[in-house]
């Protein structure tokens, strides 16, 4: 292996579906696969690599100057179904990527250095962030559904709650990442460092109408719990452009009862998610849809929280590190903010977080047309490492 891009294709070798996306499901075989050949590149780069019971995947490497404490890389290994190579796997292999060039140069960080493929970056049944939330020790074990969910991959919650790393040694996280969006792409630019990520709010939204015979019930008659969430979608979507530019809004599960052709939906049930930086603007935007719910008088709502992932900002000195060694290698760059979720947001719970984005093509991810030229992989590296070694020089 001997650049960013050879690491990513030997991982990108799990999960490759017919159509040339890519799944690998938290938990699944092909995650599996994904992160036994992380653990192997890692190993092969001198570090000491081993998988928690997240199937985390951790590569240590000690530093010269043992009390300085310890610099993570990480990212995620996992896909969303049908996503993308670089979502994710791209920063766990710049990481790697950072470690092969300090062997192939003989530097010894004076700092300990980790880098972590995490598992369930992705939405999954044990909550998104899943594996860094792990280490974090951001796990409710009280979690609705988790028991039982991680009953079904053989664990407890004690397992998860035993993934949980101790910080207090930890001097920052750093995450490399495609843009997923098209800012840098748009604008010709060849590196992000990112500001802060936004919030990830996910209410669970039921309508409760009356299931009843389609050919017999009148028009007038009915209480018809899909009709009743496609106003309130549309509605909310409105609303939502309204608002504020920065603010997104998607729903992207729906499930329907009872589901037959000849029967009036008597119960929809979607994921209503919505992200910002400002916590007044998911606060404001929610109140709209509670009150578009309530002049919908056909059926009842039920609005629950499912998820509250807060915004996170970046450490200020690590995003001037890695503006500037963009700025050094003489790559174009910006400082820009982050509207997917990353393994940083736990992290910055923890630790002082940054981040290197690199740009995405046409703005594609979290589908089979996710791309980004191996020369903008590379640079992205390039950075990454320079941070590193920037940091190393710090106390
Ligand atoms: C993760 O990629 C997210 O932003 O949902
Ligand atoms: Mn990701
Ligand atoms: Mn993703």
């Amino acid at each position: 292996m001997n650049c960013v891009n050879e690491i990513l294709a030997a991982i990108g070798k799990a999960g490759k579906n017919p159509d040339g996306s890519y799944t690998r499901a938290c938990f699944s075989r092909e995650y599996k696969e994904a992160a036994e050949t992380a653990k192997e590149l890692m190993r092969e780069q001198g570090l000491e690599a081993s998988m928690d019971a997240v199937w985390n995947v951790r590569g240590g490497l000690g530093g010269s100057e043992p009390g300085l404490g310890t610099i993570i890389i990480g990212s995620h290994l996992d896909t969303v179904p049908g996503g993308g190579l670089y979502d994710g796997a791209f920063g766990v292999a710049a990481g790697i990527e950072a470690a092969r060039r300090l062997k192939e140069e003989g530097r010894a960080l004076r700092h300990s250095l980790e880098i972590w493929g995490f598992n369930g970056e992705e939405s999954n049944p044990f909550g998104g962030t899943f594996g860094s939330r792990a280490v974090c020790g951001l796990v409710d074990p009280a979690q609705p559904g988790l028991a039982e969910a991680l009953a079904g991959v053989g664990l407890t919650t004690d397992d998860v709650l035993a993934c949980a790393k101790d910080f207090s040694g930890v001097k920052c996280y750093l995450e490399a990442h495609i843009e997923q969006g098209d800012r840098l792409y748009r604008d010709g630019l060849d590196i992000g460092a990112v500001s802060g990520i936004v919030s990830v709010i996910r209410y669970r939204v039921t309508a409760i109408g009356q299931a009843n015979h389609a050919g017999t019930t009148a028009m007038k008659d009915r209480s018809d719990a899909l009709v009743a969430m496609s106003k309130l979608i549309v509605e909310a979507e409105k609303s939502c452009r309204g608002i504020d530019d920065a603010l997104v809004f998607t729903v992207g599960t729906l499930s329907l009862e009872p589901g037959s052709e000849n029967v009036i939906p008597g119960r929809v049930s979607c994921c209503f998610e919505f992200r910002h930086m400002d916590r007044r603007v998911t606060d404001l935007f929610l109140e709209r849809i509670r009150e578009i719910a309530s002049g919908i008088k056909t059926v009842s709502f039920d609005i629950s929280p499912m998820v509250d992932k807060g915004s996170v900002k970046c450490d200020p000195r690590l995003i001037s590190v890695i503006d500037r060694a963009a700025e050094d290698l003489g790559y174009s760059h910006a400082v820009v903010p982050s509207g997917a979720g990353h393994d940083a947001n736990p992290m910055a719970h923890r630790v002082p977080i940054g981040m290197v984005f690199v740009p995405s093509e046409g703005g594609f991810s979290h589908c089979g047309e996710e791309y980004t030229k191996p020369e903008d992989l590379r640079k992205g590296a390039d950075v990454l490492y320079r941070a590193l070694l920037t940091l190393d020089e710090e106390e």
